[in-house]
């Protein structure tokens, strides 16, 4: 399994990465986020819908009670969170999961919580806290998809 791991030591340096990893993304991409409560999964969306050009970040906050947003950026950004959900897999399927994959980027929130649900083909991000201010994310490409 090929990965390659980034530390960040403050939020700022979470939402840089995010615009960086953005410039890697491509319309019909999925990107998995697991972490804990408080990891910077919803930081680093806000930094991927910033580098895809949204015109206010600020807008990108938690989507826990409404499940998805969708972002108006240079490819449409849709944030969802299984968080709370008791049937991710069968409200990923009823949200629409292929139509919002078809129009642009589909980033995961909880994704461990219905992984059998999403694309076998998709970004997995990881991220831990190994710090108050500190960050490990873990970043793996879908098979076949070039670093660089
Ligand atoms: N290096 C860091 N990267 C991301 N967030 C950080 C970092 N250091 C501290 N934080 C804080 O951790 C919290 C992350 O919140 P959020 O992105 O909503 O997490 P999640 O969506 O994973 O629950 C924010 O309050 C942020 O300020
Ligand atoms: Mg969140």
């Amino acid at each position: 399994m090929s990965g390659e791991t980034h530390e960040t030591r403050s939020p700022d340096e979470t939402l840089a990465l995010g615009r960086r990893f953005a410039e890697r993304l491509a319309r019909g991409d999925c990107v998995a986020l697991s972490g804990p409560l408080g990891a910077g999964k919803t930081l680093l969306v806000r930094g991927v819908a910033a580098g895809l050009g949204l015109a206010d970040e600020r807008l990108v906050s938690s989507p826990t009670f409404v499940i998805v947003r969708e972002y108006p950026a240079r490819l449409p950004v849709y944030h969802v969170d299984l968080y709370r959900l008791t049937d991710a897999a069968g409200e990923l399927a009823e949200l629409g999961l292929d139509e919002m994959l078809a129009d642009g980027v589909v980033l995961v929130e909880w994704a461990d919580r219905a992984p059998e649900a999403l694309p076998a083909r998709r970004w997995e991000v990881g991220i831990t806290l190994t710090g108050p201010e500190a960050r490990r994310l873990s970043i793996r490409a879908p098979d076949g998809r070039s670093r660089p």
